[in-house]
């Protein structure tokens, strides 16, 4: 199958699911300098699906970016709901809270700037309430790392998602040198052992071409 059906058929799933795809986010990241690796606005509704499905109210993001899967996520919580979200870069993590400022979803986001895991330690440390839902789409060499404290911090019940686990099935190649690569199997094969999570990788293609959302459920 041709690569321009899967954008087709993007379009017209978006076309008919998605009133509003949130482009004042994307343009503001584009004109601030910060990379487009947000997720569609496909990907974006499947969160908030997700999110609705486990009745969601504490949701962590590990990386922020931008801030456009942060406002799908935050759409998809009551009112007294609340998304925290950590980002490493500093300017990045601004651009973030103007974008869902502006987005009217301010009031239920909390940018955290910092390394995430050192962020998320000290969230343990603390002794921070379990979240409803995780999404993992930051740095991927350290998403076994991210997995392992996205599980201290849930609770039977919990959703884990992780972004970018397919890689354009470059995953495939178990003698890659690409960190990226080395880092997505290395929490794949975590995932699928791990005793306390019901997990699998949907394979997503689209505007974002060929990649996959891991999905997991702790028991
Ligand atoms: C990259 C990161 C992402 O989170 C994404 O969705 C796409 C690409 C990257 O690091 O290249
Ligand atoms: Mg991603």
């Amino acid at each position: 199958m041709e690569p321009n059906l899967f954008e087709a058929v993007d379009a017209y799933i978006e076309q008919l699911f998605v009133a509003d795809s949130k482009p004042a986010i994307l343009e503001n990241c584009e004109r601030e300098g910060i990379p487009n690796w947000a997720v569609s606005a496909n990907q974006g509704t499947l969160l908030q699906v997700l999110a609705l499905t486990c009745r969601a109210t504490r949701i962590l993001e590990i990386g922020t970016q931008g801030g456009y899967s942060t406002a799908w996520l935050a759409g998809a919580l009551p009112e007294n709901g609340k998304v925290i979200t950590i980002e490493i870069d500093e300017h990045t993590a601004n651009v973030a809270r103007t974008n869902l400022s502006n987005a009217g979803v301010g009031h239920k986001t909390e940018v955290i700037c910092g390394n995430a895991l050192d962020v998320l330690q000290q969230m343990i440390t603390s002794g921070t309430v379990p979240f409803d839902m995780v999404f993992i789409d930051a740095d991927k060499p350290p998403y076994k790392e991210y997995f392992e404290f996205a599980l201290k911090l849930s609770r039977p019940g919990t959703l884990i998602i992780a972004d970018n686990v397919v890689r354009g099935g470059k995953v495939l190649d178990e003698d890659s040198d690409d960190p990226a690569v080395i880092g997505v199997r290395r929490f794949n094969e975590t995932l699928a052992a791990n005793k306390r999570v019901r997990a699998t990788i949907m394979q997503n293609v689209g505007t974002k071409s060929h990649d996959g959302m891991a999905i997991a459920v702790v028991l």
